[in-house]
């Protein structure tokens, strides 16, 4: 994409990556950083060395189309597909690091298909998303997440498979939480839900965020809605960053909207 002649206050470096002025910010601390981060199924190569960050409690927002490499950047924050570059987690690299450990350390991955259990009821599910944990405060906790979404408190002996869309992506969400994470991945929260039902979702997302202090890194389709619930975005094609910016000026400037995004 060629960028457009129009961004004045943008700066376009040789790979043609368009950061705004000010962007990034120096003194933002970050919770996750990706420096140079490829990635590959086999000898498919996907991801070719992104560089983001997702600052400490704040939310990012990874847009881009079908195949941009959304769901890759996901997995490869986890090691589920081999990776290339560097990836840390406060002051840790965990690039390299068994999945299992990155859980630990404190990533949560909600992934596309939402990984919930459609057999077991919400009870079992959320059961599950605390299995790392040898904590009391587990019924604390869930307690907290059914202040979140009180339909689930309603459902809790449901086997998860008869709940609507909108429910079982509050269960993949409160049952990410469970891990009481430090950062959590969210793979298109939005996909197949209703326009009201999205609004709801993403507004306890912005609670929970401000609230438990969890780092949020959100990938979507949907960039009108992600840039309303973020502070920073990136937006992604095949496998490149071509766009970054705060949340904040990207939804102020339509030039962007229209170069970019497309609304
Ligand atoms: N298991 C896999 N093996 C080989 N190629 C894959 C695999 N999974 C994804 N890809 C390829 O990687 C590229 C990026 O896919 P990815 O799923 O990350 O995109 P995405 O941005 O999440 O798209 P969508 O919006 O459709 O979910 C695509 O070209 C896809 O075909
Ligand atoms: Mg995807």
């Amino acid at each position: 994409m060629q960028p457009d002649a129009n961004l004045a206050e943008a700066h376009v470096d040789s790979a043609g990556t368009v950061t705004l002025s000010g962007y990034p910010m120096p003194s933002v601390q970050a919770r996750l950083q990706a420096t140079g981060l490829h990635a590959a199924y086999g000898d498919i190569r996907v991801l070719h060395g992104l560089d983001f960050v997702v600052a400490k409690g704040g939310i990012t927002a990874l847009l881009g189309a079908n195949g941009a490499g959304k769901t890759t950047t996901l997995r490869a924050v986890c090691n589920m597909v081999r990776t290339q570059g560097e990836i840390r987690l406060d002051d840790v690299r965990i690039d390299g690091k068994l999945t299992e450990d990155i859980v630990r350390l404190g990533v949560a991955h909600v992934p596309d298909g939402r990984g919930t259990f459609l057999e077991l009821t919400v009870e079992e599910n959320l059961r599950l998303g605390a299995y790392t944990r040898h904590d009391k405060d587990v019924a604390g906790d869930t307690d907290r997440m059914f202040g979140y979404f009180p339909k689930l408190k309603e459902r809790f002996r449901q086997q998860a498979g008869t709940l609507s869309g909108g429910e079982q992506q509050m269960l993949a969400i409160a049952r990410a939480l469970l891990l009481r994470p430090k950062l959590l991945l969210l793979d298109e929260p939005s996909f197949g839900l209703a326009p009201l039902i999205v609004k709801e979702i993403f507004a306890i997302m912005q609670r929970i965020n401000a609230e438990e202090g969890v780092s949020i890194l959100l990938v979507e389709q949907n960039a009108s809605l992600a840039l309303q619930i973020s502070d920073r975005a990136y937006l992604l094609e095949t496998g490149r960053i071509v766009f970054s910016g705060p949340s904040a000026e990207i939804r102020r400037d339509e030039s962007i909207r229209r170069s970019y995004l497309g609304y």
